[in-house]
């Protein structure tokens, strides 16, 4: 948007959500609050210029948002909105359009509203322009004040308010649309002198009445895409709200998901048209996941590439990997960072995979560790089979090229290749090298001790015998 300045407040602590993190880094769905408005300026509004005011672990915040499109101000003491506000001016004393004021910890503001607000602003050729909402328990919010003639004369602070002011329901949201020049102007008459000894940024408000200026009021379409977060319950409720958000949107794309409430998908992931979600998945991150898939119930998925018609069966974790189409996997399985599972792979109950490449249609169905392996096409890895990648010191591969068949209980020293189509038999331990198409036997020698049982049994009874 032309003329345009989007300035977001992020340098208060958030005293009340008693933490040793600044606010707007609490994470809400997996990503930092402040992210929220941030992108939603950064992808929809396009401003001329974004700055993020910050204070309180200004450093952290500049490196989770380090995006050239940005600007940080820093505001050294935290003397108040307006006094947050007024750090901006190096920057915006000469602007000549509008500035949109945005709060770091009101994260579920939609794109919709705030081009709204911007327009209305622009059309009615405002000074000012409000954004409020009615709340049924308007606590804690600053509330409008309205002339005899329904003018806007100023905004009260909670604890500024007389116990009457109190009982007004529209409050202010902490947004607003401000011509920059007035902005400035205002901001230098404002004073400290009220309950939290403060510069309050809603006090321009009142500045704009005595000053005659044209002052909007733009009424949000819900109280909850408002709603401030100052503590951990609020945190708990725009995290519900955010959640249901996104299971609404995938729910319209074409997906099941039984017991929604259970479910929680950031918005970054993506899902493809008839996939069912069973109860409590999670599915976090960079996430994609096709199809026809069937994941669930109690299944976690990070920053993992899901293809067509898999199935993530109960209670299995998958982080950062990739699982091609029609491929199986749990329950109870354990699929930590890079692994690659190809077309109809099946990894099944208590098998571990890490830094794995399974090839198509390769099992391993029960009872298993495979670590920094690379294992080919149509294998069979039987109950048991263990890669020793790790000798203390270094990590070491294993391969088994296709078509092997590992029997059951062996363990696989790395580094060591078994060769295609070889067989393993159980309960190996195989340090060597295995040809293509050899067998591999690696366990003691049966021996078979005639009538043993019989002799022994002979002898406890003489033993007891002579004990009478
Ligand atoms: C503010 C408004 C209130 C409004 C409410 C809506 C003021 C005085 N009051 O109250 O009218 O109803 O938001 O949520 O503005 N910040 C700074 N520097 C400071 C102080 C705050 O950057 O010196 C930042 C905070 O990090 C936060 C935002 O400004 O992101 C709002 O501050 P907060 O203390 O949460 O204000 P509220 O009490 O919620
Ligand atoms: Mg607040």
């Amino acid at each position: 948007m032309d003329n345009l300045a989007v300035i977001i407040l992020a340098a208060g602590m958030g005293k009340r959500m008693r933490s040793d993190l600044v606010k707007v880094l609490h994470p809400l769905l997996g990503k930092p609050m402040l992210s929220y408005p941030l992108e939603l300026t950064l992808e929809h509004l396009q401003p001329e210029k974004t700055i993020v005011v910050v204070g309180h672990q200004a450093e952290q915040i500049q490196d989770a948002f380090s995006d050239p499109r940005i600007t940080f101000v820093r505001q050294k003491d935290q003397l108040g909105t307006g006094h947050a506000v007024s750090m901006t001016e190096p920057l915006l004393g000469n602007f000549k359009g509008c500035a949109l004021i945005l709060c770091g910890d009101i994260p579920l503001i939609t794109a919709h509203t705030l081009t709204e607000l911007a327009t209305r602003h622009r059309t009615k050729k405002a000074s000012l322009t409000l954004l409020t909402t009615h709340r049924e328990d308007p606590t804690g919010y600053g509330r409008i004040i309205h002339g005899a003639l329904g003018k806007v004369h100023k905004v009260v602070e909670e604890k500024d308010a007389s116990s009457k002011e109190r009982e007004i329901k529209e409050v202010n949201t902490g947004i607003y649309c401000v011509q920059a020049r007035f902005l400035f102007q205002a901001l230098a008459k404002v004073r400290s002198q009220n309950a939290q000894g403060e510069y309050y940024l809603p006090d321009i408000v009142e500045l704009a009445h005595h000053k005659k200026k044209r002052i909007n009021i733009f009424s949000a379409p819900s109280p909850t895409e408002v709603m401030g977060i100052n503590t951990r319950a609020e945190l708990a409720q725009a995290e519900g709200i955010l959640a249901e958000r996104v299971r609404q949107h995938w729910m319209a794309e074409g997906i099941t998901i039984q017991d929604p409430g259970s479910v929680f998908i950031e918005p970054s992931v993506s899902i493809g048209k008839d996939t069912v979600l069973y109860p409590n998945c999670y599915l976090r991150g960079e996430t994609s996941i096709g199809e026809g898939c069937r994941i669930g119930p109690q299944v976690e998925i990070s920053d993992s590439q899901i293809g067509n018609g898999v199935q993530i069966r109960f209670c299995t974790v998958i982080t950062e990997s990739t699982i091609e189409g029609g491929a199986i996997v749990g329950p109870f399985s354990h699929l930590r960072p890079h692994c690659h599972l190809e077309q109809g792979a099946k990894i099944g109950n208590f098998v571990e995979v890490k830094k794995s490449r399974i090839g198509q249609g390769t099992k391993a169905n029960h009872l298993s560790y495979i670590g920094d392996s690379e294992v080919g096409k149509g294998v069979n890895i039987g109950a048991g089979t263990i890669t020793c990648n790790y000798d203390g010191f270094h990590k070491h591969r294993t391969v088994i090229e296709d078509e092997v068949f590992v029997g059951s209980n062996t363990a696989l020293v790395a580094p060591v290749t078994v060769g295609r189509g070889a067989v393993v038999g159980a309960g190996a331990t195989i340090t060597k090298d295995v040809p293509p198409y050899a067998l591999a036997v690696g366990r003691a020698k049966q021996k078979g001790i005639k009538r043993w049982v019989t002799k022994r049994d002979r002898k406890r009874q003489k033993e007891s015998d002579e004990d009478v």
